[in-house]
């Protein structure tokens, strides 16, 4: 067991910077490497064999100013699986402007909130800490508005460098990008408020950059998410994004335009900027995509639409619309989206009209092709970041298959992610993996469901003497694509 830990494990400042350092936001001080924990339930299976890694802002010293939770800094949660026995390790991501601010001795950058006062250099601290995404044998640490990719040693979580392909490129990837596990090729996007306003690439198995093109937006927008199938990668164009006038005094607000059409592009893997075709639907935003692939003509799309907030005559309220996703209110239904490729028809429908679900995962081995089960997160309505349960939907009909929750008034998951079992023997033969943080009881664990039946309650739950900050995404590496780095 190793250690560096405050005794205290919180960072040195709370209330003064806002409800959302606070509490069971608040961020930890220490990095831990830990061994032999206390099962609390059932045991280890030892057909789970990689590395489940989770991302999380967690910010280092007191903000500049006030504080938003896109803004800590990135830190990474993993557990390690090894015929039967877990490792928990955290660390953080060491970007540039943790080095910056390490040297300092304190926040030399401001936050998004503070976008006024931001250096002419460097507008917000590229923190790394949205999205993790496993590709040749290293995990990407990546961030919401575009920035490096970290590459990050899956096992030690060590901060290796930045990627060279996407140096190479317009220098800036986004979250979610997407990698195919087939073929091992990352498909990326990149935006920003310069025209062109997006970009597109693809990454090979060899980590070098393969393809890379212009995507012709009206506009500076705000996309958070992608989607590819095996042939092709799919793009968002969405009604929310910077309001004009407190864009160019260099203000960050976001405003959402409801005669504005939601488009999704989709182009050829590997097609130049012109081959993208554009597909209109109903206005909305979208955070995340669960999984797309072909069906014939059409490519679907499924994934959690963000449903606009309504005024009294049932019209889309764009002010309510824009600050609940500023500040991270989820209003999430599960939802597919259907391109025809042949006749340009489109469809869309929702799959659960009822829940509000969000943060999705799946059987990552099969991205970009036909997958029938999804597994989401139940989302608070009213609790910023709390996702008190997790749920199984059967992605064709939309059907509920089973769900859990410890403690819907107290149970705070983070992102889940699915992990194939070893020979595995059907599309859900695996497990599902997420921490719990227990508000009533002040307990952390690693929950580890089996994904046939998450409705029967974790197979195993193993304590984690420590709170883990509530985070944002995760995925799974896989051991036979761990070894692939090494
Ligand atoms: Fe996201």
């Amino acid at each position: 067991m190793n250690s560096r830990a405050n005794p205290n494990d919180l960072a040195p400042f709370g209330e003064d910077y806002g409800p959302t350092l606070m509490g069971v936001y608040a961020p930890t001080a220490s990095e831990h490497v830990l061994k032999d924990l206390p099962l609390l339930k059932g045991r280890i299976p030892a057909d789970l064999n990689g590395v489940y890694l989770r991302a999380g802002p967690n910010a280092r010293y007191a903000p500049n100013g006030r504080y938003h939770p896109f803004d800590g800094d990135g830190m990474v949660h993993a557990a390690q699986f090894d015929k039967g026995t877990l490792t928990y390790r955290n660390r953080w991501v060491q970007t540039d402007g943790w080095k910056e601010e390490d040297q300092a001795g304190k926040s030399t950058f401001y936050g998004i909130r503070e976008t006024l006062k931001d250096r002419p250099d460097k507008r917000l601290k590229d923190t790394a800490n949205t999205d993790l995404v496993a590709h040749a044998g290293k995990a990407l640490a990546l961030w919401y508005m575009s920035g490096d990719a970290y590459e990050i040693d899956p096992v030690t979580l060590q901060t290796l460098g930045k990627s060279q392909a996407i140096r190479e490129s317009g220098g800036r990837i986004s979250a979610h990008a997407k990698v195919d596990e087939i073929t091992e090729d990352l498909m990326f996007f990149d935006y920003g408020n310069e025209a062109p306003y997006m970009h597109y690439g693809v990454v090979g198995a060899d980590g070098k950059l393969k393809h890379y093109v212009p995507i012709d937006l009206p506009g500076p927008r705000l996309p958070h998410d992608m989607a590819v199938t095996e042939h092709y990668s799919i793009l968002h164009d969405l009604p929310l994004f910077h309001e004009e006038e407190a864009l160019k005094l260099g203000r960050h607000k976001v405003a959402f335009y409801p005669d504005v059409p939601t488009r999704f592009g989709v182009m050829p893997r590997l097609g130049a900027s012109d081959s993208i075709r554009w597909f209109d639907f109903t206005p909305c935003f979208v955070y995340h995509v669960v999984n797309s692939w072909e069906d014939g003509d059409w490519v679907v799309m499924v994934g959690c639409r963000y449903m606009p907030a309504l005024d009294a005559q049932g019209q889309i309220d764009p002010v309510r619309t824009a600050r609940d996703v500023a500040e991270l209110v989820m209003h999430a239904r599960l939802w597919v989206w259907r391109m025809n490729m042949a006749t340009g028809a489109t469809k869309e429908h929702v799959l659960d009209p009822d829940r509000n679900v969000e943060f999705p995962t799946f059987n990552s081995r099969l991205t970009g092709r036909r997958t029938r089960f999804g597994y989401l997160v139940d989302h608070s309505e009213k609790k910023t970041l709390q996702w008190y349960g997790i749920r199984k939907y059967n992605l064709d009909t939309g059907e509920s298959l089973g769900s859990w929750s410890d403690d819907p008034q107290n149970s705070w998951y983070s992102e889940p992610w699915f992990a194939a079992a070893d020979n595995p023997q059907s599309e859900d033969h695996g497990y599902i993996i997420s921490f719990q943080w227990n508000e009533a009881l002040s307990r952390e664990t690693l929950d580890i469901f089996d994904a046939r039946d998450p409705s029967a309650g974790p197979v195993a739950q193993v304590q984690i003497p420590h709170r883990i900050p509530l985070g944002f995404h995760a995925c799974w590496m896989a051991a036979d694509r761990m070894k692939a780095a090494a």
